[in-house]
């Protein structure tokens, strides 16, 4: 399928960054508005696909062009079905949730999530201790996985070639966006890979304790919190001219 010309881009976490400062996202969204380019929305998040469409309609967001759920193990592009349904062949080689489960049975202080889909098994852990002892316990077993821990209190299992950065790489690829000005906008653990990927990103200032410390070349950490972070980051990568990064 021929895919759309996208100049700019805003790939973002929902839950504490896109969502959590409901008048600070109308500044954003009225700031957007403002440019003469258009600005494409792709929401990357941990939830489900359901759950995130519910948050959606709560919080009356505009709808996306593309939506990446599952912490990057489900991605769903509304006018092109095929690259979720390529992405899903993809990780689901190796993928062996059952071996993951019956690890995890092992170590205590874990709780299964109950949730509608099986790209990926996730965990409430009561402390940092039983999240490691997974985490060795896989990689003892030689279980593929990415191991993803967010908040102090999440722990997602997901396929080897899962995670928000390499879903949402794959997707800048086969929409053929890479010339595309993108900000990447994260605040939790479960951001990390895509904050890192080789586009401006912004971590913002309400972030886990996870992201502290994390910094980078094309990293800005922002002092406002949720949408507000977001705009600090957008103005400081893309406003002086409001047209392409200097590269
Ligand atoms: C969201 C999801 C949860 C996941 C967490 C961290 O809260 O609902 O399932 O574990 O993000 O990625
Ligand atoms: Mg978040």
């Amino acid at each position: 399928m021929p895919q759309k010309s996208v100049s700019h881009l805003l790939a973002t976490d929902l839950d504490g960054t896109f969502v959590g400062e409901g008048e600070e996202l109308r500044k954003l969204l009225l700031h957007f508005e403002s440019l003469e380019e258009n600005v494409t929305l792709v929401y990357v998040t941990g939830r489900h696909l359901q759950s995130a469409k519910q948050l959606i309609d709560e919080e009356g967001l505009p709808f996306p062009e593309v939506l990446i759920t599952d912490v990057g193990s489900a991605l769903h592009d509304f006018s092109d079905s095929e690259i979720g349904n390529e992405w899903k062949a993809k990780i689901e080689e190796g993928w062996e949730p059952e071996r993951v489960r019956a690890a995890a049975r092992q170590i205590e202080g874990l709780r299964e999530q109950e949730l509608p889909v099986s790209c990926r098994v996730s965990f409430f852990a009561e402390d940092h201790t039983c999240a490691e002892e997974l985490e060795k316990a896989l990689r003892s077993s030689r279980i593929p996985h990415q191991f993803v821990y967010s908040s102090g209190r999440d722990v997602d299992i997901l396929p080897l070639q899962a995670g928000k950065g390499k879903a949402l790489s794959y997707l800048i690829q086969k929409k053929k966006w890479q010339d595309a000005n993108v900000l990447i906008a994260g605040d939790s653990g479960n951001d990390l890979d895509m904050l890192l990927l080789p586009y401006p990103a912004v971590i913002v200032g309400n972030c886990q304790e996870e992201l502290k410390n994390v910094s980078g070349d094309l990293i800005y950490r922002a002092k406002g919190h949720c949408a507000a972070g977001i705009l600090e980051g957008w103005k400081h990568y893309f406003s002086r001219t409001d047209t392409r990064l200097a590269k």
